[in-house]
């Protein structure tokens, strides 16, 4: 159902982070957008927190400016009403000082929806939970949202998750996996769910393999110190694209409900067949660019002269093989790739069906391709699914592969939402749907461990590949030593 204002109580949304990177480009323009669409209550406030020490009306100038700049056309009237909202107190969490003023700011307001949002360092998430219990600044209808990655490994995020949960119960954490909050991933659930059409398809008798892919254009910008301590495992692969596997692969929920949801969610990760030494070797692709060219042609720097760096063992580049050991998906692959600086940006999930099992045509009507499902998240969000038809005209059969195609912005003439607009209207309403529950992360952490040791115990560095290309050559590889190829909408007919 869409958001309703009447639905919505006035509530206190504590920004730590308040003048970081992800406040500037998604939380403060998200917040705009639901300001603009009406949904935030009279008296709801924004307490804004960082290091800085501004006053109300600096941090408004500091937040008006930014706006201005990733807002298309924003309106003054709509603007004003938006930072009116806001208030900002100063706190330094390595110094432990501040938490007085905080307390002060929230006080008399106990009774409201309070939503901490640590969008700081993952280093800091400890440290501020134990501040707010310690200033009993964790109310009854509290809630906290911290961001991925959770941790660096299946320890220091149980490690993590302990400490967040002596203070913070189970039901109020909200981490974000902001890829579940896109509208495409929605959709993916619609389709599977909302139709009759592919749930009797959607396992290995009719299913050849699956592909996953994120591919960004972009290389670190600016983020090179937090980038190069992850990795494209722990950055990409951990969260978002485990999470859009099990998505694509989880059982039906028995309904949306929070709970039903993750726990489908977490059998599929249960589920995923563990890579050995040996299999990491020849399931997994570890990548870096080298300097090469952007899709404009634009001359781009290697990642080790985007970090400044002599060396760097750190990967900007996985692609995997991966199997799922149930009754569902058994023989049936799911490879994923995701890197930075790759040829093109485009996130798809490509559900490859089976040969059919015999052909009535004749040789001459042409080969029958099997069909093709691609859900695009993002860009040019959509549905295709390629299905065979008579070619048009007299004569013989031939036969003909086009796509139906269904183009979310074509059919919908509505601005698409920003994923953290919905994710922030979720955290108010304490909707945990699209969040990841503690034992999900973990789970994703027992598949994704024992391949980073692995790369870890491996002196070679990361295979180089040439900025602006699909990555290192041993991808495609990995995919065509099975006889099937990544898919490229541009090699697609029609
Ligand atoms: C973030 C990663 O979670 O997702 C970034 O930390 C990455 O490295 C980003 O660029 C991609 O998100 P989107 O929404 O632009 O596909």
């Amino acid at each position: 159902m869409p958001d309703k204002l009447e639905d919505i109580a006035p509530f206190d949304l504590v920004v730590f982070g308040g003048t970081g990177d992800l406040a500037h480009r998604k939380l403060l323009p998200a917040l705009y957008h639901r300001e603009q669409d009406n949904l935030i209550p009279e008296g709801a406030r924004i307490i804004a927190v960082s290091r800085r020490p501004f006053s109300d009306e600096q941090y408004r100038d500091w937040a008006r400016e930014n706006l201005k700049e990733h807002l298309s056309e924003p309106c003054d009237h709509i603007l004003e009403r938006f930072l009116n909202r806001i208030c900002y107190v100063s706190v330094n969490v390595r110094e432990n000082l501040g938490w007085q003023d905080l307390s002060a700011k929230l006080a008399g307001f106990e009774n409201r929806t309070r939503a901490f949002y640590l969008s700081v360092s993952p280093d800091f998430f400890g440290p501020i939970c134990a501040a707010l219990g310690e200033h009993n600044l964790v109310t009854e209808n509290c809630r906290v949202t911290i961001e991925k990655p959770i941790g660096k490994s299946g320890t220091t995020a149980r490690l993590l998750n302990e400490t967040i949960g002596a203070v913070f119960k189970e039901d109020q954490i909200f981490r974000i996996d902001h890829y579940l909050g896109k509208e495409t991933v929605q959709n993916l659930m619609a389709l599977r769910f909302a139709n009759v059409l592919f749930e009797p398809l959607w396992n290995a008798a009719h299913i050849d393999h699956i592909q996953i892919s994120v591919a960004e254009t972009l290389g670190v910008e600016g983020r090179g110190g937090y980038y190069d301590t992850a990795g494209a495992m722990r950055d990409m692969v951990q969260n978002h694209l485990l999470q859009l596997l099990c998505l694509v692969a989880m059982e039906p929920p028995e309904s949306m409900a929070a709970d039903s949801v993750r726990d489908e969610k977490l059998k599929v990760l249960k589920a995923l067949k563990p890579l050995d030494p040996a299999s990491v070797e020849t399931n997994t692709v570890r990548g870096q660019y080298r300097s090469g060219a952007s899709s404009e042609g634009g001359a781009v720097k290697s990642y080790l002269d985007d970090l400044g760096a002599k060396s760097s063992q750190t990967e900007t580049f996985v692609a995997a093989k991966l199997e799922i050991a149930n009754w569902r998906w058994a023989g049936v692959p799911f490879y994923m790739r995701t890197g930075k600086r790759l040829a093109k940006r485009v996130s798809e999930i490509v559900i490859q069906f089976r040969q059919l099992p015999h052909s009535i045509f004749p040789a001459t009507a042409g080969q029958l391709a099997s069909n093709k499902l691609v859900i695009r998240l993002q860009p040019d969000e959509g549905v295709k699914m390629q299905v065979m038809i008579k070619a048009p005209g007299p004569g013989n059969m031939r036969l003909k592969e086009v796509p139906l195609d269904m183009s979310f912005a074509e059919a919908f003439q509505v601005r698409n939402p920003d994923a953290y607009e919905r994710l922030l209207g979720d955290i108010i309403r304490g909707n945990q749907t699209l969040f990841m529950r503690r034992d999900e992360v973990e789970a994703a952490w027992n598949w994704v461990d024992p391949i980073l040791e692995q790369w870890a115990s491996d002196p070679r560095p990361p295979r180089g590949y040439t900025a602006g290309t699909w990555g290192p050559s041993s991808s495609i590889a990995l995919i065509e030593r099975d006889g099937r190829t990544w898919h490229d909408d541009e090699n697609e007919c029609c």
